[in-house]
């Protein structure tokens, strides 16, 4: 099968991504990724990661999408260019650039935060792209390294997700007093939305893969293929039983089957690279 939309991802998060996408696009085929087996991506070096994202894409690539969606914010970070160079021509979109606008847009103080895994932070790269938007704005970043696993527990509410998101909001409420817009800079974090609105009821904040949906429409980036019967396929790299259970809560829909397979071993098998 060829055509319609890859998505990939460190686990299961970036089905929050494809939530957005599938919301907008309910006709298109999708195809999503989640290494599973590696996860988590935001911890690791980006020689690492690198490294992981040109073997996602490349198990994707031979599927022949129209689009290959790094529907990571780690790997949007780290790994967009050579992952991107790895499955030309097909083309890329990475899940930063859209939020980051929309932010830039948004703020009126010239002060936007940032929450995002590690990785994401020491990249430095929403730094990078707000500056080429508007050099004047100001970006505090905060890493949220226990968001992702309170997520995927499902524990999106209470008093430990509220007592957690309190302790990584606290510079907000002190020394960064003038962020009025914070983008939630990973996959795992838009179910955690009620607690932080909570927290800081005056501030915007920005789900980048509502704002990369919006922007795929407004680009007119999805090929319309009416006579096409559309397909939502999933790949794991392990642990099919808790992607379904904990995933279809982040998707907010039911997926049908979830393949598990090896992206590293096929792709080379296919190829005599391995003896
Ligand atoms: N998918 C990752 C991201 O958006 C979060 C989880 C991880 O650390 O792999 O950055």
């Amino acid at each position: 099968m060829s055509g319609g939309i890859a998505f990939f991802d460190s686990g299961m998060g970036g089905l929050s991504v494809l939530k957005h996408f599938l919301e907008r696009f309910p006709g298109t085929s999708v195809t999503y990724l989640g290494d599973t087996a590696r996860f988590p991506y935001g911890t690791k070096s980006r020689e690492t990661i690198v490294r992981f994202a040109r073997e996602d894409a490349r198990f994707l690539a031979e599927m022949k999408p129209d689009l290959i969606i790094a529907a990571c914010f780690t790997v949007s970070s780290q790994a967009f260019v050579e992952f991107s160079e790895e499955v030309r021509p097909i083309p890329t979109l990475g899940v930063l650039e859209a939020g980051a606008r929309v932010a830039s847009a948004l703020t009126r103080s010239g002060s936007i935060g940032v929450l995002a895994t590690e990785g994401t932070i020491r990249s430095n790269a929403y730094p990078r792209l707000i500056s080429g938007i508007d050099p004047a704005i100001r970006v505090f970043a905060q890493p949220c390294p226990l968001f992702a696993p309170l997520v995927e527990e499902g524990w999106v509410s209470g008093a430990v997700a509220e007592a957690v998101s309190m302790e990584y909001l606290a510079p907000f409420l002190t020394k960064w007093k003038s962020v009025d817009t914070v983008i939630l800079g990973c996959t795992h974090y838009p179910p955690l939305l009620p607690v932080l609105q909570k927290i800081l009821p005056d501030v915007t904040f920005v789900d980048p893969g509502y704002e990369l949906a919006l922007e795929i429409s407004n680009r007119n980036l999805v090929k319309d293929h009416p006579e096409r019967h559309s397909t939502m396929r999933f790949f794991v790299t392990d642990g099919v039983e808790r992607f379904l259970r904990i995933g279809q809560n982040l998707l907010k829909r039911p997926m049908g089957d979830v393949v598990l397979v090896d992206p590293v071993s096929e792709k080379l098998a296919e190829h005599g690279e391995r003896s």
